[in-house]
């Protein structure tokens, strides 16, 4: 009832726009009989001649959220690959439907998205457009499988390997000794970056880097006694998020990293010094300027307050 409604329909649409005839596109040619639909409402019009036995299997699409017949606003073929009249008639002479989006797809990415978009704007792609994904020719489909049972990228084991087919240097630092646990899949990339774009810097999923990493490490945030302004700032000043081989996921190691800052000239009189340590660094030994001011984040102690001991407690 349904299907003889939508031919009837496709019917209408196929002689206003003067194709021959709907009816014949439907009906295997050489086997003479009507076409069913396979796996999508309306999809014999393809599905008679592209089907799991190609190159290319085509059905496992049924299997996926877009294959929820009963779902009313899930897609046919057409939805995404346009009408393809002409293919469909005569694909010796038009080998390729209307839009396409294999590897060899000649369509801008702005072409290959627009379908996608028209069902699923807003929500978490409120930024897509002017993001920096977009904006690169980066499709909806560069990222999404979409005739696959399996989306590798909105599964956290396999999500980063798409990641990484663009973004080599990251995968370097995801292998680094001291990382976020994203190999094991207990982060995943879109736990910090919104991949369809963002309002914040580097498509953070909050509106700030800070705000992104206290959403987990909400002991971080304080409020302390005493800040320690980089720390307010921006944590990826002192850590890299994506993996270092120093320990605490730190750019560099203390007293280096410090140093990028402050003089090592900062202690009046001999804290610290070679003279004082007898000919050995508290500086650079063991945990280096750690070794006193523990409390690197920020600390509570009252003291703090009148510059007695610096984020030491
Ligand atoms: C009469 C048979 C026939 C019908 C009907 C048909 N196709 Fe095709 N299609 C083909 C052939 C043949 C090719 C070329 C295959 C090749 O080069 O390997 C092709 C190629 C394609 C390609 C490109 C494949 C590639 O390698 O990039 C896509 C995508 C496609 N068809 C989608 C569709 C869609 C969507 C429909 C329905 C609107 C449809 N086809 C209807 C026969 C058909
Ligand atoms: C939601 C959008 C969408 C729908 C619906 C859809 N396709 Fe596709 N199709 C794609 C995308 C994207 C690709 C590229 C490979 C992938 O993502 O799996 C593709 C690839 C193909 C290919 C292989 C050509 C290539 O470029 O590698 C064929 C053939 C094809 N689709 C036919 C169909 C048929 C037949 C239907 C209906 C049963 C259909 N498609 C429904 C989006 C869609
Ligand atoms: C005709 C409307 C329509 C089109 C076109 C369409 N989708 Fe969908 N899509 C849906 C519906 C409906 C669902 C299932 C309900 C939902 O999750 O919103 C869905 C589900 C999805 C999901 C799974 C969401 C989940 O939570 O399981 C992804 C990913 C997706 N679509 C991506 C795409 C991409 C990429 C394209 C373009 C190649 C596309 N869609 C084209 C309507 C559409
Ligand atoms: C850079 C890779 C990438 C690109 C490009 C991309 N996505 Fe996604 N998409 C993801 C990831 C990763 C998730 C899972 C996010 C999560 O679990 O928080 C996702 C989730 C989704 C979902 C399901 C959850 C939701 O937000 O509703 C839909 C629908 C979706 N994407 C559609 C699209 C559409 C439409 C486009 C193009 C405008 C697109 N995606 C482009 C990576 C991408
Ligand atoms: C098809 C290639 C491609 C894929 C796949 C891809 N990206 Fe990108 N991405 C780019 C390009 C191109 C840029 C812009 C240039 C750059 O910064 O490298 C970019 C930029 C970014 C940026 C920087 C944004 C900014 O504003 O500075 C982040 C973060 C990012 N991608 C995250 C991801 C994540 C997470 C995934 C996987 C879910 C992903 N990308 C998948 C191509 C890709
Ligand atoms: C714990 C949070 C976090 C996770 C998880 C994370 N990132 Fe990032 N990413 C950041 C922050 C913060 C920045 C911006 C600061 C910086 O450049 O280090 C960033 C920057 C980037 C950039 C832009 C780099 C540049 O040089 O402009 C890319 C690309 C990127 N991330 C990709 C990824 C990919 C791919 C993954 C998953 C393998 C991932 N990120 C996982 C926090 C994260
Ligand atoms: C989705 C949750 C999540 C987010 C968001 C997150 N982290 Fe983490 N972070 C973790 C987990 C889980 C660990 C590992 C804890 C463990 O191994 O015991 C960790 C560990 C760390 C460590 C300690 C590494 C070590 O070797 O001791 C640092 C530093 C860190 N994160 C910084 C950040 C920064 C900076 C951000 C923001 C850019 C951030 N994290 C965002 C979950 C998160
Ligand atoms: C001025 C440099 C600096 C900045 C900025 C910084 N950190 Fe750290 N962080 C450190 C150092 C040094 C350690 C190692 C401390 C240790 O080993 O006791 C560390 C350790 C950590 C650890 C693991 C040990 C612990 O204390 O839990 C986490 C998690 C962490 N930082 C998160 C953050 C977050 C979140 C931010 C931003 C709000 C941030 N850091 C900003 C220097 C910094
Ligand atoms: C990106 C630059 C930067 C880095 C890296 C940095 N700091 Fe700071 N630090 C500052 C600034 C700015 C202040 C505030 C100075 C002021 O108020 O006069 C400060 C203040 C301090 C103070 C308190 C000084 C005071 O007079 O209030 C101590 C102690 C301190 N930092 C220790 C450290 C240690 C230990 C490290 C390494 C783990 C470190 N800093 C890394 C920029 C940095
Ligand atoms: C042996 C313990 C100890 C070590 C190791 C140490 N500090 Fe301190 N630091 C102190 C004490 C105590 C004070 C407060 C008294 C003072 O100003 O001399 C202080 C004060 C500071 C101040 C603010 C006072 C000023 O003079 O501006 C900074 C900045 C600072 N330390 C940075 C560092 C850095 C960077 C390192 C590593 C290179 C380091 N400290 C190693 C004990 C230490």
């Amino acid at each position: 009832m349904v299907a003889g409604l939508c031919l009837a329909a496709a019917l209408a649409l196929g002689m206003a726009i003067g194709f021959p005839s709907v009816a014949a596109q439907d009906v295997d040619r050489m086997a003479g009989v009507r076409a069913q639909d396979k796996v999508l409402r309306g999809d014999a019009k393809c599905t008679r001649c592209h089907d799991e036995d190609e190159k290319y299997p085509v059905l496992a699409i049924g299997r996926t959220a877009h294959g929820t017949l009963a779902d009313s606003r899930t897609p046919t073929c057409t939805a995404c690959h346009g009408e393809s009249g002409d293919h469909a008639d005569a694909p010796e002479k038009h080998p390729y439907p209307d839009r396409w989006f294999g590897r060899d797809s000649s369509q801008s990415s702005d072409e290959r998205s627009e379908p996608c978009l028209g069902c699923h704007q807003g929500g978490s792609r409120m930024h897509w457009a002017g993001g920096n994904h977009a904006n690169r020719d980066v499709a909806c489909t560069s990222c999404h499988r979409i005739h696959a049972s399996h989306d590798r990228v909105r599964d956290r084991l396999t999500q980063s390997e798409v990641c990484f087919t663009c973004h080599k240097a990251q995968r370097i630092q995801v292998n680094r000794p001291y990382r976020h646990p994203i190999r094991e899949g207990k982060i995943a990339c879109s736990d910090c970056h919104n991949p369809h774009g963002s309002a914040g810097p580097a498509m953070m999923v909050r509106d700030g880097i800070n705000d992104t990493c206290y959403a987990c490490h909400m002991e971080k945030r304080g409020p302390f006694v005493r800040n320690h302004q980089p720390v307010q700032e921006n944590c990826a000043i002192c850590h890299d998020p994506h993996g270092t081989t120093a320990p605490g996921m730190l750019r560099s190691r203390t007293p280096f990293l410090c140093q990028e800052c402050h003089e090592p000239s900062t202690h009046q009189g001999s804290i610290g010094s070679l003279a004082a340590t007898g000919g050995r660094d508290k500086n650079t030994l063991a945990r280096g300027c750690l070794n006193c001011h523990t409390q690197v984040h920020g600390s509570n102690s009252p003291l703090d307050e009148r510059n007695e001991r610096l984020f030491q407690r």
